[in-house]
């Protein structure tokens, strides 16, 4: 059987992507579907900064009430500890009302009784949003007891928060161990994106790692070592890199505890491994600041790279130009800060036009292109932030297993 992609062709998942079996394909009416999302989004002041999480669900949800079935949403929200009333889901019910042009009803808790009142109240086709599931610290320990309060809510499991399965939680994998367990929308278009790009992707395929740290990439780069015809790495883990090659490095930040892991990934990739050749420099990692743009190799004393120089934007992007297919995870430099922010935004743009079929993973990469306006210029840009670089990793997420094969 094909699986239903969201543009409508059927489709085949090959190599360590199975097939799952997909909600669309199951008949919904009158029944209570118990929907993981992951509608964990930056609230500040009680204002939701961020609705991309909130909006990626609607597809699922809007269809599943559609079909006329009663849908129930559990989410987490946050870290909490307990309950923390600053962490409840409610503003989140009143924004997913909004997005989804329909009425979402709230319940105070995820289980017990104002659970169960709110679900026996739901007609079908009715949206019920469930409080925050990490309210109750058996939802972390993926408790049975607590996963099975939770399942007794459904008749069938959808799990569509692509973005928490790495967590190996109650709401996301111990249900499954009650009801059946199908991939949600959302899911399956992340899942067919991730294998888009990298297991089945046109030739040549680049990948763009950036951000700080090389310690929190490294498995992502040995994985993508095996896959790619060409890795680029920008932003400060280059700091490191340049460090294990002998190169000063001023002021800048280096990860001394991640040298042999820098060395080890660069002779592996030998000629596939393209660091920047020049960087933008400043004294203070401060807006303001006066620049030089310095060689790769001659950092001078007390000043640090903050973004990748006019030279490496060329070189970079004239490699990108040919891509068939690029994965692209971490910002060049300090994007958040105005004047730093150049190389991540001319990378972004050579990526968006290079006519490969590109996806972006991870947070601070999503936030970056977020805040240079690039949004909506990619093949696909994840949900995901640690569960996509565990995919990228090429590890199997506990979230992902528990699915239905189709
Ligand atoms: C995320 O924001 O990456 C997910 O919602 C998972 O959140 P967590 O890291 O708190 O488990």
């Amino acid at each position: 059987m094909g699986l239903q992609l969201p543009h409508g062709r059927p489709h085949r998942l090959h190599g360590r992507v199975t097939l799952k079996a997909s909600i669309t394909s199951v008949d919904v009416a009158g029944k209570r579907v118990l929907v993981r999302e992951d509608l964990n989004v930056p609230i500040s002041k009680g204002t939701i900064t961020d609705e991309s999480r909130i909006r990626a669900a609607v597809p699922t949800l809007l269809h599943l009430a559609q079909r006329g079935a009663v849908v129930i949403v559990m989410s987490h929200l946050g870290r909490p500890t307990g309950v923390e009333p600053e962490l409840s889901l409610r503003p989140v019910a009143m924004r997913l009302s909004r997005v989804l042009d329909r009425e979402v009803h709230f319940a105070e808790d995820c289980v017990g009784e104002p659970a169960r009142t709110a679900v026996g109240k739901l007609q079908n086709g009715e949206v019920l949003l469930l409080e925050n599931v990490r309210f109750h610290p058996e939802e972390e320990a993926n408790d049975p007891d607590f996963a099975h309060r939770l399942a007794s809510l459904g008749e069938l499991y959808v799990n569509d928060a692509f973005a928490a399965s790495h967590r190996a939680h109650a709401s996301v994998v111990g249900v499954a161990a009650y009801l059946p367990a199908f991939a949600g929308e959302l899911m399956e278009a992340e899942l067919t994106a991730l294998h888009q790009a990298l297991d089945n992707p046109r030739r040549p395929m680049l990948a763009v790692v950036g951000g700080a740290k090389v310690s929190t990439k490294v498995g992502v780069l040995r994985n993508l070592l095996n896959k790619v015809d060409a890795l680029i790495i920008g932003g400060a883990m280059a700091n490191t890199f340049f460090k294990a090659r002998g190169y000063p490095t001023g002021s800048g930040l280096v990860e001394e505890t991640a040298l042999d892991a820098a060395r080890e990934v660069a002779e592996k990739a030998g000629r596939k491994l393209l660091l920047p050749v020049d960087l933008v420099c400043a004294r203070r990692m401060e807006p303001g600041q006066p620049l030089r743009i310095m060689e790769a190799d001659a950092v001078e004393a007390g000043w640090m790279a903050l973004d990748i120089g006019p030279k490496s934007v060329a070189l970079f992007s004239e490699r990108l130009r040919g891509a068939g297919a690029i994965v692209w995870n971490g910002p060049m430099g300090v994007a958040e800060i105005r004047d730093f922010s150049d190389g991540t935004k001319a990378i972004a743009e050579a990526i968006a036009n290079s006519g490969a079929y590109s996806l972006v993973g991870g947070g601070d990469t999503v936030a970056a292109i977020d805040l240079l306006g690039l949004t909506g210029r990619f093949s696909h840009v994840s949900t995901g932030g640690g569960a996509t670089l565990e995919y990228l990793e090429g590890k199997e997420l506990p979230g992902i297993a528990i699915l239905k094969e189709a």
